[in-house]
């Protein structure tokens, strides 16, 4: 497998449609493949939540902790707030 880092960003405009859990299940798939970090960016902090309740196969941090443990990961997810505006869009997307 390439040695690119890859960063998977799960965005939705509608609230509680899935998101936290699609980034859940999906950090638990890319673990298996690579160093994993789930980055919760939603200030509900649902995904950080479930992450001090159990045990995940990646580690979660938040936003503001995102720098100091991404650099060797191999896949970054992402976890994002419900009605972006277009302005968090265009920014997800440059990244
Ligand atoms: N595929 C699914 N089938 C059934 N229930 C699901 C599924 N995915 C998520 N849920 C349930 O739906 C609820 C909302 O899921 P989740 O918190 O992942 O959504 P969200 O889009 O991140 O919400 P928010 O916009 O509040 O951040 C949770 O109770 C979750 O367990
Ligand atoms: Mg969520």
């Amino acid at each position: 497998m390439d040695s690119q880092k890859k960063i998977i960003t799960i965005t939705g405009y509608k609230g509680g449609v899935g998101k936290s859990t699609t980034a859940v299940h999906l950090a638990t798939f890319f673990s298996e493949l690579g160093k994993t970090v789930l980055v919760d960016g939603d200030q509900n902090r649902t995904a950080l939540a479930w992450s001090k309740r159990g045990s995940f196969p990646f580690p979660a941090v938040d936003e503001r902790q995102a720098l100091k443990v991404i650099a060797d990961a191999q896949f970054v997810v992402i976890d994002t707030p419900a009605r972006p505006d277009s302005d968090d869009l265009k920014e997800l997307e440059a990244v």
